[in-house]
């Protein structure tokens, strides 16, 4: 057996690519969903090691189970691998969205990904290659409107990832984030429905000063969605990093990642926001209109 992992997040997406791809390889899965009916999706997979473990992020008594089952199935033997890869995309422009969402969001793709790691640690500590993989994303490094949400949570899982790479090395405990660009999974059409959701509960100004915006962005995150790599190259990278001897601090996915990464460190903040108007096709010169109006 090359060793053990959990992976948070295998219902669909990137996490059940990575749970199939590992499985491949020879690793002993625990793949965390919510729903038994994902558990039981899984194992029609014909996925020889994978046991699929109910665990919910944001869940404390949900994460505590997970940790007793996996334990007890590993039984003297440490954890090789945490894949952090759990995640919800909540959009939606920062000037109305309800606090929820905000919170929402940074529940599951920041919080939820510290309670998971805290939990976990133990078992990592008792193998000698223990690791951590957070998944992150472009939009860790660079936002774009009305994914304020979104992109916060991945920012500050940039910022965790560091520290927990910097306070775990005196174990060699690794700690990496992989940060891919688009990649077609159905996490598109869930912020679509998403914003669709939260769009009904908006006062009608809000509609009215954010409806181009908003239609500028969903055409081109459509296209986007549609045209990202595959979940198993992801799943590909995922396997290098808890393989490598000495894996990397980040990886970044995806041609669009390499290109949206390098103008936001080379460009000046005025001309890439510029840029990224122009792309997503937003509008401009809004008609300044008066709130209470
Ligand atoms: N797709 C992309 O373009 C892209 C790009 C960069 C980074 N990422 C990141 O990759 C990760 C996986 O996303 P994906 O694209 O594969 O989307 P996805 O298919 O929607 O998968 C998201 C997974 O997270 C799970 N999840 C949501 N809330 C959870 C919670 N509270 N506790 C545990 N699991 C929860 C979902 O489970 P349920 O089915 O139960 O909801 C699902 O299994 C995310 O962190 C995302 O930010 C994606």
């Amino acid at each position: 057996m090359k060793g053990s992992v959990v992976i948070t997040g295998a219902s669909s997406g990137i996490g059940e690519a990575c749970a199939i791809y590992l499985d491949k390889l020879g690793y002993q899965v625990f793949a965390g969903v919510r729903r038994e009916a994902d558990a039981e999706a899984l194992k029609c997979k014909a996925l020889k090691k994978t046991i699929p473990i109910i665990l919910d992020v944001t869940d404390e008594a949900s994460i505590k189970t997970a940790v007793k089952m996996v334990q007890l199935s590993l039984g003297s033997h440490g954890l090789t691998g945490l894949v952090n890869n759990a995640g919800i995309v909540s959009t939606g422009p920062l000037e109305f969205l309800p606090i929820s969402e905000l919170r929402k969001q940074l529940e599951v793709n920041v919080i939820g990904q510290i309670a998971v790691t805290q939990a976990f640690l133990p078992l990592l500590r008792k193998s000698s290659t223990g690791r951590i993989i957070n998944m992150g994303s472009d939009s860790g490094k660079v936002c774009s409107p009305l994914l304020g949400p979104y992109c916060a949570s991945k920012f500050a899982l940039e910022a965790l990832t560091d520290v927990l790479r910097m306070e775990l090395q005196p174990w060699e405990i690794n700690v990496s984030i992989i940060e891919p660009g688009a990649v077609t999974t159905p996490i598109w059409g869930k912020s679509i429905e998403q914003v669709d959701k939260i769009w009904e509960s908006f006062p009608d100004q809000a509609k009215k000063l954010y409806l181009p915006t908003l239609e500028a962005v969903r055409k081109t995150a459509n296209k986007i969605g549609q045209k990202g790599i595959s979940a198993e190259e992801v799943a590909k990278v995922v396997s290098q990093a808890l393989a490598v001897k000495r894996p990397k601090a980040r990886y970044v996915v995806g041609m669009d990642a390499k290109i949206n990464i390098l103008l936001a460190k080379i460009m000046p903040e005025r001309v890439l926001d510029k840029l990224i108007s122009l792309y997503l096709g937003l509008p401009k010169n809004a008609e300044r209109q008066n709130s209470s109006t």
